[in-house]
């Protein structure tokens, strides 16, 4: 079994780190943006989406958005602003590791600030494999484990084994986003080789890549600004996008597999879903889902389907 980072756990409300990070925010959009603006499609799924975020990033571009994410209450808490403001887009709550999707459905993907919570990558990313289908587009951001900060402060410490392609995992008294202070975190940070190379050994051959938040210093911000701030940053992405320097990297994929793309007559979401343990046939009805294969039961609540298993 693997172990999920659960927001839910400590009632973490995520939207409010945002109130305070107007140039992250802008920054990585900005990425996002340049990356879609070329693309279109059907289904498309926004992993570990939260409260939608991103969402104005994609929405446009795939005719059926969806967010899934392991957080029921985050997903129910945010129901109704996001189907305000994106009538489309259908949310899930669902564990990365076992999507509740059928083989070869997906046009498109993204996963952005969630990849320090997969322990498993190569586990995660075979799952994603299975829902989507060959020419799809998948964008991947982490946070990069030999950022600037982090190799100038690796060197003053002479501990060159940080260069390694090992995972790192941050101390947990330095994080406790989704967690509480000093409880016991999954955190990585991982080297950009090392992300590459799971990705394309899997069949996700990495089209462009791109750096973001190239000036994530606090100080920076008091005497630049946002806007300031933006302007340098939107410049540096051009610059240094193949470098390692920035603190987080986004890697716009392709995966190449031989399976075709499942061609469905109707786009409803219940047409997609399948029971995420053994992939057998759902039976609906009003707000409960049934697996004949393996019995079980899955339920909406609040307008959310609950499809999380570990
Ligand atoms: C730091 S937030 C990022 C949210 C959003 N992608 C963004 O950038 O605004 C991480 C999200 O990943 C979700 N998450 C963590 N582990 C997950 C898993 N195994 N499956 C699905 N979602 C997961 C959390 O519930 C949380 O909402
Ligand atoms: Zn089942």
């Amino acid at each position: 079994m693997i172990e999920v980072s659960n927001y839910d756990f400590f009632d973490y409300d995520y939207a409010q780190y945002w109130k305070v990070r107007e140039y992250e925010d802008s920054a990585e959009k900005h990425v996002l943006r340049r990356i879609f603006s070329d693309k279109k499609g059907k289904w498309f799924v926004d992993i570990g989406g939260s409260y939608g975020r991103l969402t104005p990033t994609y929405y446009n571009k795939y005719t059926n958005p969806i967010i899934l994410d392991y957080s029921l209450k985050t997903l129910q808490r945010n129901y109704s602003v996001i189907k305000k403001q994106f009538p489309n887009i259908e949310l899930i709550a669902a564990n990365a590791y076992h999507m509740p999707f059928r083989d070869n459905i997906c046009d498109g993907g993204l996963m952005v600030r969630v990849l320090h919570h997969i322990s498993e990558p190569e586990t995660y990313f075979k799952e994603l494999k299975r829902i989507m289908h060959n020419d799809s587009t998948y964008v991947q951001e982490f946070a990069n484990k030999i950022n600037l900060k982090a190799s100038l402060r690796a060197i003053a410490h002479l501990n060159f084994k940080f260069f390694s392609r090992e995972p790192y995992q941050q101390p947990t008294s330095k994080n406790f986003e989704g967690t509480e202070m000093g409880q016991e975190a999954i955190f990585f940070n991982y080297h950009p080789s090392f992300v590459s190379k799971v990705l394309n050994n899997i069949g996700f051959n990495i089209q462009n890549k791109y750096g973001c938040s190239y000036l994530r210093f606090q100080a920076l911000k008091k005497i630049l600004g946002d806007n300031n701030m933006l302007k340098i940053e939107y410049f540096l992405q051009k610059l240094l996008k193949t470098t390692n320097i920035p603190p987080s990297i986004i890697f716009e994929t392709k995966l190449q597999k031989p399976e075709p793309k499942q061609e469905l007559k109707t786009d409803g979401l219940k047409d997609i879903l399948v029971c995420p343990k053994c992939f057998g046939e759902l039976t609906f009805k009003d707000t409960s889902a049934h697996c004949k294969c393996c019995d079980r039961t899955y339920k909406k609540e609040d307008n959310i389907w609950d499809f999380r298993i570990v």
